[in-house]
């Protein structure tokens, strides 16, 4: 008989993680966590699990960039980490066909099955190829600007004049992300769940979203046999992924219909058809591609504007330069109550843009991402990488480096984003990689800046937002960097 039990072992291994995050958080300035025996530097993460982001980025700004992180003997949980562009060049361009998504960041994101995200080879280019063509077709930008001016008019305006005439703080996260689900869903699947009107209703699909990336988060920090653990016992944020896969599924599968030949489905369905010479199993191959890009469109383009009208509350001063662009570069031509940036207009907001490149800096909302080698690779750094180490690169780091932009990297200057000739200063994708760079770059980066700049002209332009007092704002843990408990504002209507 075995002298120690296997939950003696686990109270043994509890013990010594309590005491090491006891001991660092007493003896310790500096970030860099201890390599302890047997839990490795696990308990720097467990104890900076709430903020790690900002861990992370601490982390690096003191190692130069990129960090070698040891994890229990017994996880698999060694990963080399880095911010630096340098790194990212290497990584996302130069030796690109060494670090496919691969079977790892398949595992932890299994819920978008076939979608874009998770493919690679063949299928990777099939999905690029049908979606880049789609959005380069030219009836593409005037449905996205009847679909973006539809919602500012018949849900964004109404909720906003709710709020103002009911005169109670109004969670602008939230506004957003209604916004964002019920215009991706009309490009994606051809139908307004209307989740942007006044009883803000509750739609389980919208919601899942919040969910699903809280809990993919954790399935990048924690073991993997604890979260399989978790997801068998369906306990924790796993059981939260789960509900949430079952409201995708609930909402997407009846949705998937061909209604009209321009669109999205009936492009993926033909492009499906020819790559198996058959049309079984579309359905699940449809579901995955309508998710994977609901999720691109949704959560990237309401967090970038989430935190770009905190930064803006932050700046007042950047709130006026905003009208004063409005006002110069788009004169009124009548005097209708409501004006509308249309995709031309929209171009011609530089200062607007650089804006939104500083929101996207400081908190891109894609805020990590998740790589390996298929062959060992010598990175920039000097850092060996054998065969499948896990990567974590951070974007929000790179944002945030003094090395990379400078002492005042810390500060919101839409201007930085100004050439001297006036229009918009070009940044090489690895030092400014919130839309991915190399040949995964982002496919809605033109789409979510129109996208954006109607949505945020609108706003500045018709009212004026303060922040609510002592509402705490802060990034959530999560694989987008959402505000954990929301926006909260008060607005008030700007006389123009
Ligand atoms: C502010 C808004 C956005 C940001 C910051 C953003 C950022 C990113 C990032 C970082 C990636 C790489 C993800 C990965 O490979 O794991 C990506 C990929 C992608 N994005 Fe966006 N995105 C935004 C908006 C959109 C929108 C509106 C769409 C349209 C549906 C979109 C479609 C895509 C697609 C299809 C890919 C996959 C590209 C590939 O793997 O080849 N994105 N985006």
């Amino acid at each position: 008989m075995a002298i120690f039990g296997y939950s003696d072992i686990f109270l043994f291994i509890l013990a010594i993680i309590f005491l090491c995050v006891w001991r660092s958080k007493s003896w310790r300035k500096s970030s860099v966590p201890t390599n302890w025996p047997l839990v490795g530097m696990l308990p720097a993460v467990l104890q900076n699990c709430h903020r790690i982001h900002a861990y992370v980025t601490e982390l690096l700004s003191e190692c130069g960039g990129t960090f070698e992180f040891k994890g229990p003997w017994f996880c698999n949980m060694d990963m080399l980490i880095t911010s630096d562009p340098a790194n990212i060049h290497h990584i996302f361009s130069r030796n690109f066909s060494n670090y496919p998504k691969g079977p790892e960041f398949r595992k932890i994101f299994e819920i978008l099955g076939d979608g874009i995200f998770n493919a690679d080879f063949e299928l990777w280019e099939l999905h690029r190829r049908t979606t880049l063509s789609f959005m380069s077709h030219v009836k593409f930008y005037d449905l996205l600007e009847r679909a973006v001016w539809e919602k500012v008019e018949t849900g964004l305006l109404p909720v906003l004049e709710h709020f103002l005439k009911q005169g109670i703080d109004a969670d602008l996260q939230d506004i957003f992300q209604r916004f964002t689900f019920d215009s991706i869903c009309k490009l994606v699947l051809d139908c307004d769940p209307c989740s942007l009107c006044i009883d803000l209703p509750y739609i389980p699909c919208e919601k899942a979203f919040n969910e699903a990336l809280e809990a993919l988060l954790h399935r990048h920090v924690l073991p993997e046999s604890i979260w399989k653990l978790q997801k068998w016992l369906q306990i924790g944020k796993e059981k939260k992924l789960m509900e949430a896969w079952k409201a995708f599924d609930e909402f997407i599968y009846p949705r998937i219909t061909f209604k009209d030949d321009f669109s999205l489905l009936t492009a993926f369905r033909k492009a499906y058809e020819e790559m198996n010479g058959s049309s079984s199993d579309a359905r699940y191959f449809l579901r995955d591609t309508a998710l994977s890009l609901m999720l691109a469109g949704r959560d990237t383009t309401s967090t970038c504007l989430t935190w770009l009208f905190w930064l803006i509350a932050k700046n007042p001063s950047t709130k006026i330069k905003i009208r004063e662009e409005i006002e110069n570069e788009l004169p009124l031509k009548d005097d209708k109550k409501w004006r509308f940036f249309n995709v031309e207009e929209s171009r011609r907001l530089v200062y607007l843009h650089g804006a939104l490149c500083e929101a996207l800096r400081l908190f891109p909302p894609v805020a990590l991402e998740h790589k390996s080698p298929v062959k060992p690779d010598i990175l920039p750094s000097g850092n060996y990488l054998q065969l499948n180490t896990k990567i974590i690169v951070s974007f929000y780091s790179t944002g945030r480096m003094e090395r990379v932009w400078g002492k005042d990297c810390l500060k919101f200057m839409p201007e930085r984003w100004i050439s001297p000739c006036g229009g918009i200063k070009h940044e090489p994708s690895y030092k400014f990689p919130a839309f991915n760079a190399g040949p995964r770059t982002c496919l809605g980066k033109e789409m979510a800046f129109i996208q954006m700049k109607m949505v945020a002209a609108t706003i500045v332009y018709h009212y004026n937002i303060e922040l609510v007092d002592d509402h705490p704002v802060s990034p959530r843990d999560s694989v987008i960097l959402q505000a954990k408990h929301g926006l909260r504002v008060r607005l008030s209507k700007r006389n123009v």
